[in-house]
């Protein structure tokens, strides 16, 4: 059986994750409460949605995964300025999900990636159960006009800015406020560049998510307390899950010059 976008077996597969892996989430993304009134129909539209757009679409996530994050943005819907950034957009298919619930929210989605695939480097890595891994410059490619397509048929390119480059060029020159951002990088030196540039602008309330728990780089990244302390400027956060899962969660952690005025104060 032909596998792969646009099969009958990547249907079916949808169709069995919906009822087991990621039931759960469906079921909690149905019944969340939010600042704005989205009935059961829309509901069940944006779940639909998102199925349809991984039959045809290859993906790199599961629903489970972007219904918890269209959760955390739906849950600050009508914030003024509501940004939310996504870092690794291969063809598309989180991009489509992310704009969809980010325009229902009202806000603006982000979107940064090289569009030319990974960046030579040489960063030869192993998942947690010490399968070795490796990401070639220009695995996971997706030109800019492909995603923008992807985006088109499937999410809500009105509410998209698309950032073309090396993360390390363009996150710089992005001076916005963060409210939700989602990582799906692979790299450890991709993570560094993206936690420098958007840690220090999450807002209250906001919040991180990386799917690469699973790649023990990034984890060593993720627990190296100095780099977080010298690096991003902010005390090391304490990360659920982290060294176990792959899908984990950041909120926003205090600056460290905060701490130190606060250490200064009690002293
Ligand atoms: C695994 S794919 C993203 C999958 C996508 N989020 C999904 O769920 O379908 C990783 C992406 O990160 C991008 N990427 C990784 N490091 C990068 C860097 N330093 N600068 C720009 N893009 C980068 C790659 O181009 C690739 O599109």
């Amino acid at each position: 059986m032909r596998r792969g976008p646009g099969t009958l077996y990547r249907r079916l597969q949808s169709v069995r994750y919906l009822l087991r892996r990621d039931r759960a989430a469906v079921v909690s993304f149905l019944a969340a409460r939010w600042p704005i009134d989205v009935p059961l129909s829309r509901r069940l539209g944006i779940v639909a949605r998102f199925v349809s757009t991984t039959n045809h679409v290859r993906a790199y996530h599961s629903q489970a995964q972007l219904l918890r994050v269209a959760d955390r943005i739906l849950r600050l819907a009508g914030r003024p300025d509501l940004t939310v950034v996504e870092a690794g957009a291969c063809k598309g298919a989180s991009t489509a999900k992310l704009s969809l619930v980010t325009a229902l929210a009202g806000g603006r989605l982000h979107v940064f990636d090289s569009f030319r695939g990974m960046p030579p480097n040489d960063e030869p890595d192993h998942v947690l159960d010490g399968r070795p891994v490796r990401f070639r410059a220009g695995a996971f490619r997706g030109r800019l006009a492909e995603v923008r397509r992807n985006v088109a048929r499937f999410g809500a390119p009105e509410a998209c800015t698309f950032h073309a480059g090396w993360f390390a060029d363009t996150l710089p020159a992005f001076a916005g406020p963060v409210d939700v951002a989602l990582l799906d990088v692979d790299l450890a030196s991709s993570t560094r560049t993206c936690l420098v540039h958007l840690v220090p602008r999450l807002r209250p309330g906001g919040i991180l998510f990386t799917q690469d728990g699973h790649l023990r780089n990034v984890v060593a990244v993720l627990g190296d307390a100095r780099f977080w302390r010298e690096q991003v400027g902010v005390v090391p956060p304490a990360i659920d899950g982290l060294g176990r899962r792959k899908f984990l969660a950041i909120g926003p952690p205090a600056a460290v010059a905060a701490q130190e005025a606060g250490r200064n104060r009690a002293s």
